[in-house]
């Protein structure tokens, strides 16, 4: 039977006046039905994208189907970390209750960040790490939630220290799923201890969106589309992500095999202490490095 998505909205969210969402990705395949469904419980958006034009037209049709929603745009790209500071800049004395992490790139070419680590593990990775504690104050303040939005991919990805962002391994969907892992463990570790502000953890499973269209190859694009969930429905798990509280060492995914189904609770796949807090420790120091070379 087909998932009814408003009645599974009516049943998993509550009103959300007066809260404050900022979203990274918030024009793409996922990001914009969770801006919906955000809009349909009352929150206010605040959008964090690198393409000005594509927030300002979605804005546009958001506004013609909700007159009363309240959102704001605000650029970031996530490849530059000015760019980042920019943003925080613009964020960090305001309200937040949730920051939801859901930007991502997977199978781009390969450039080499300011930072000296590939694109793919600084926009997916390095940059909404680094945001996330940037935006720590703001959060604390409202007791406030971080939903970062990770992936099955991840476990593709075992801390290896003579490649820390698995460059020279180019297999697109290691490189990326390396970038998620890190992304998942450092935060899991980051707010391990914190009651002040909280973390979701959460994965989508497998959809077809423009990050997962093989440009090209309309065959396996099609096979894709017939397989697996609909974006509006594998982006429920990240709402779930708003309203559901979790434990440390757990995320919510779809049900079935990791891929089809209702978002679930379920334990994160099992990683060494060892590996968690070396990646812990290695993010730490990438953000420190950020900071003094922001301090000159
Ligand atoms: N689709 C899946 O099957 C799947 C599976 C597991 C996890 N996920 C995760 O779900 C999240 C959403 O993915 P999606 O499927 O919705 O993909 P998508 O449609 O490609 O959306 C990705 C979003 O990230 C933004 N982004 C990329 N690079 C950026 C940068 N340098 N600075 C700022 N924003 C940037 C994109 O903006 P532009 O439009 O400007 O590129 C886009 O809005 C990602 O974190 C992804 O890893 C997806």
């Amino acid at each position: 039977m087909a998932l009814d998505i408003n009645q599974w909205l009516a049943k998993n969210t509550v009103d959300l006046r007066g809260r404050v969402v900022v979203i990274t990705g918030a024009t793409g395949g996922l990001g914009r039905h969770v801006v919906r469904d955000l809009i349909q419980a009352n929150a206010k958006i605040i959008m964090l994208e690198r393409n000005m034009q594509m927030m300002q037209d979605f804005t546009q049709q958001l506004l013609q189907e909700f007159p009363n929603a309240e959102i704001e745009s605000i650029q970031i790209d996530l490849n530059q970390i000015q760019s980042v500071d920019a943003a925080v800049a613009q964020l960090i004395t305001r309200r937040i209750d949730y920051l939801i992490l859901n930007a991502g790139v997977y199978n781009v070419p390969l450039t080499t960040s300011q930072f000296g680590y590939n694109n793919v593990f600084q926009i997916n990775f390095i940059s909404q790490y680094y945001l996330a504690k940037q935006l720590i104050p703001a959060l604390q303040r409202t007791k406030g939630k971080v939903v970062a939005v990770t992936s099955i991919a991840h476990d593709y990805g075992r801390l290896n220290e003579n490649d820390i962002d698995y460059t020279h391994c180019k297999k697109a969907s290691k490189v990326y799923g390396n970038s998620k892992r890190f992304l998942t463990l450092a935060l899991s570790e980051l707010f391990k201890e914190r009651d002040d502000v909280r973390l979701a953890l959460v994965h989508p499973g497998i959809t077809l969106t423009p990050m997962t269209n093989a440009k090209n190859r309309i065959l396996t694009s099609l096979v894709m589309k017939m397989l697996f969930p609909k974006p509006a429905v594998a982006a429920l798990n990240i709402v779930r992500g708003v309203f559901a509280e979790i434990n440390y060492d757990e995320w919510i995914g779809p049900k079935t095999a990791r891929i089809w189904g209702l978002p679930t609770v379920s334990k994160l796949p099992a990683a060494t202490a060892e590996e968690r807090a070396k990646i812990f420790n290695l993010a730490e120091s990438i953000c420190k490095v950020i900071e003094k070379t922001n301090s000159f």
